[in-house]
């Protein structure tokens, strides 16, 4: 087999997972979601689907991945021979692109927020500055492309290099770094005036502002944030040790990852509401709401300048990812070299990447259901095929996988207690599937 991550270290391994896991989905798409939705409802049905699908699932794609070491593909021929599953690869290789196409133009915005942040643009504004200095941002297809491509280019250089070290490096010191900025923002935030408005948001949860498809975000959020149902940790976990505990693993990522959408929650919405500004802005949220934090704090040039970096370095380890699953699949099932395999994903990805970039501007006229086409990307990424492959994903381990195979991942070959396994075979076969099914079968009016 081609060499790719070869994880070394236990935490090497659990900080590439997280380091895919901790993106964009967390600081920026939790606060808004949660701000369309209502908050503190949004984010107890979040948590609830963390534990009994997400960890769930987790789980299973570590299973799949380290039983047989190989791509999903390959995975999927050994794991049934003889059977059609391996085709479910094929989504998952679509909805990496989808995620990608959409996700780096928001990394693009970073690198603008980056750069302005050096330049010392983000501070002395009002928020009425903030929200016009975003909109010129997204009107402007030379800066919005731009961006992209920028960020794309470093996307691919580094996975070019191999990912190995470097990667890993960079995201074990990132990553803890992050969660210390964190919760220095979030300290800051609380000390706002009216931060218990924004507290009372995140945390008190109002029922009546969650509708079915504040259900179906949730639910889309989680599978999103914990980078499940596209196969991206089968990949990473085909380099797995034997002697790893994947249940203590797949429940370290998750609590990881769900600590940083909290925290970004808390950092953002008592400053959404000291501003003044509409929690259910959108995708613009945190662009707006952010450099009034800084501006708010002593140094806070160097504070903007760090978060930023931070930010970019966290999307960095999750666009590795997803870029990898592709790759992976082309050097492994089609035989090509690492050079080639980059050089065609990195095509797809900057077609579609460069369309959503356009789709506040130029193609800002194509609209479905009222979403332009970085919308549609979005909503269709986590909302379809992430919980799509969820679904697969339980139902194939939960009710297809010879059972065998999972108490043998489970306990490490009867190394391991594996108290796990009672939840997981449940929440597999039985929470997950009713769950999604029900509510697609609710939204598309079957029921
Ligand atoms: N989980 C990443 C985030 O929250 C996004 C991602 C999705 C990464 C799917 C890899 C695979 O930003």
């Amino acid at each position: 087999m081609t060499k790719r991550v070869g994880f070394a270290t236990r935490l090497g391994a659990i900080a590439a997972a997280v380091g895919s896991a901790v993106g964009l989905g967390n600081i920026w798409r939790f606060p808004y979601e949660a701000g369309v939705n209502g908050g503190g409802a949004f984010i107890l049905v979040y948590i609830c689907c963390i534990i009994v699908m997400g960890i769930p699932v987790i789980l299973s794609e570590f299973i799949i991945g380290r039983s047989t070491h190989s791509n999903m593909k390959a995975a999927l021929k050994k794991l049934s021979p003889g059977k059609k599953y391996y085709l479910f690869t094929y989504l998952c290789i679509l909805g990496s692109f989808v995620v990608i196409g959409f996700y780096s133009v928001v990394c693009g915005w970073i690198i603008e927020y980056l750069y302005q942040a050096v330049l010392g643009n983000l501070s002395g504004h009002t928020p009425q500055e903030y929200n016009e200095m975003f909109t010129s941002l997204v009107a402007s297809p030379w800066r919005c492309v731009g961006w992209t491509v920028l960020f794309l280019v470093l996307n691919f250089i580094v996975m070019s290099r191999g990912i190995e070290k470097g990667i890993e490096r960079v995201a074990s010191i990132m990553m803890p770094l992050l969660f210390v900025i964190l919760i220095i923002f979030c300290v800051n935030s609380l000390l706002l005036p009216g931060a218990s408005k924004g507290l009372k948001f995140l945390f008190y949860p109002d029922f009546s502002q969650l509708t079915m498809r504040g259900v179906l975000d949730a639910f889309g959020q989680a599978f999103l944030s914990l980078s499940i149902g596209i196969s991206c940790l089968v990949t990473y976990s085909s380099y797995f040790k034997d002697d790893t505990s994947l249940a203590k693993d797949a429940t370290t990522v998750a609590v990881l990852d769900t600590l940083v959408a909290i925290l970004s929650g808390v950092m953002i919405f008592p400053a959404v509401f000291s501003f003044g500004v509409e929690p259910t802005a959108g995708p613009r949220l945190i662009f707006e709401v952010l450099p009034g934090i800084f501006q708010q704090m002593t140094g806070g040039y160097i504070w903007a300048l760090l978060f930023f970096l931070l930010v970019f370095f966290a999307s960095l380890t999750s666009t590795i990812s997803l870029s990898e699953i592709p790759i992976t699949f082309l050097i492994e099932e089609h035989k090509m070299s690492r050079g080639r395999a980059i050089a065609w994903t990195a095509l797809f990805t900057f077609a579609l990447a460069v369309i959503a970039a356009l789709s506040f501007n130029v193609l800002d006229d194509i609209k479905l259901w009222g979403k332009n086409i970085f919308d549609m990307m979005d909503y269709a990424a986590s909302n379809i095929f992430m919980l799509l492959g969820g679904l697969f994903t339980a139902v194939y381990v939960g009710w297809i996988l010879d059972r065998k195979v999972i108490h043998e991942q489970i306990t490490n070959g009867g190394r391991l207690k594996g108290s796990m396994e009672p939840f997981l075979i449940f929440c597999l076969r039985y929470v997950a599937p009713v769950s999604i099914i029900f509510i697609f079968l609710y939204l598309t009016g079957i029921i």
